[in-house]
């Protein structure tokens, strides 16, 4: 028996539909995206510091999804927008484990009532397609505290590759290491071709699928790869607060690689429903209490529901 959504989840998800519209099928947000097949390999300092199967080695397979933050399928991909980095780990006996991240370093809101706020706030108008200026200003004035997340959105250009972007996890995550040593930390994907972007007119003279036209491009020649870059909390650092930044000088290091090596077709297609989750964490990490973190598999989960229910018919 599949219960019965609750009711923040579903007003997260109808406000996001408000703001994006109904696409038969597709995610609520993030609905343009490309699926591939990697791999991850630990470092041994990722052993070392945290007990979970994934960094104890050898490599486990992936799935990773990179995509465009926006709900509209359609969307040119040279558009101001965030871009998604989702990936999926087959642990060994079969369970799974998800890292997702934005190319925000921090997020709007620290709530999930926030978040509703925000996102109604943000409804466009019908007769101008836009949102109300006077209604979302009023909003942010209130919320300095979105100001970080909103200066990185305006402020990034568009990209040139999927695989030239920074991914933040942007929660922190409780780590246990095999010696029962705890430490709070947040990830990062930094990527191993450097970053680039393009300025506003040259990407929206590209095809409106150039980000995924790209990919399977480089992929032609060789693998994509990014280094899991892991910073530790200090005493004191905000663990419960995805709209603030830990300071650039926090103990941090590798723990890990991931190499994208092709496009996959082998999930997210006729019956299989593919969610990246970032509460479903593996034995050795723990959530923290950021409730825009526990919100969030509420809201997939009511996402997923409609995707199935919308979506065509085989
Ligand atoms: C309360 C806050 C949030 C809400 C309500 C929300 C909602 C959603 C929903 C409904 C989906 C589509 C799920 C599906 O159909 O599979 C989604 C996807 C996604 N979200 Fe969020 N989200 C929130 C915060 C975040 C944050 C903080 C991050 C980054 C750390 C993030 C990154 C992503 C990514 C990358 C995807 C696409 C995953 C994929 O490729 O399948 N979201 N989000």
């Amino acid at each position: 028996v599949v219960p019965e959504p609750d009711q923040l989840s579903v007003d997260l998800v109808d406000a996001i539909n408000d703001v994006n519209g109904r696409h038969a099928g597709k995610r609520a947000v993030h609905a343009k995206g490309i699926l591939c097949a990697a791999s991850f390999t630990p470092t041994a300092a990722g052993g070392e510091l945290c007990a979970a199967a994934h960094f104890a080695g050898p490599a486990v397979r992936a799935h990773v999804r990179f995509s465009n933050g926006a709900g509209k399928p359609d969307a040119h991909d040279g558009g101001p927008d965030g871009r998604g980095l989702a990936v999926k780990l087959y642990l060994p006996g079969g369970s799974t484990t998800d890292i997702v991240a934005l190319t925000l370093p921090v997020f709007f809101v620290r709530t999930p009532e926030e978040f509703l706020e925000f996102t109604r706030a943000r409804r466009p108008d019908p007769a101008t397609g836009a949102p109300d200026m006077a209604v979302l200003g009023a909003w942010l004035a209130e919320h300095p505290e979105a100001q970080p997340a909103l200066q990185a959105a305006l402020g990034a250009q568009p990209p040139e590759s999927y695989a030239r972007l920074t991914y933040h996890g942007i929660h922190a995550f409780r780590w246990t290491a095999p010696d029962g040593a705890e430490r709070f930390v947040r990830y990062r994907w930094d990527p191993e071709a450097g970053e680039a972007g393009l300025d506003a007119e040259t990407a929206m003279a590209r095809e409106p699928g150039y980000l995924q036209a790209e990919l399977r491009e480089r992929l032609a020649s060789g693998p994509v790869a990014f280094s899991l870059h892991v910073s530790v909390a200090a005493d004191g650092d905000a663990v419960d607060d995805p709209t603030v930044a830990w300071p650039e000088d926090r103990e941090s290091f590798e723990a890990g690689r991931l190499e994208i090596g092709a496009e996959a077709f082998d999930r997210d297609r006729g019956e299989d429903v593919l969610v990246f989750d970032p509460t479903r964490v593996s034995d050795g990490i723990a959530l923290s209490g950021d409730r825009i973190l526990s919100a969030r598999s509420g809201a997939y989960s009511v996402s997923v529901e409609r995707r199935i229910a919308s979506r065509a018919p085989a």
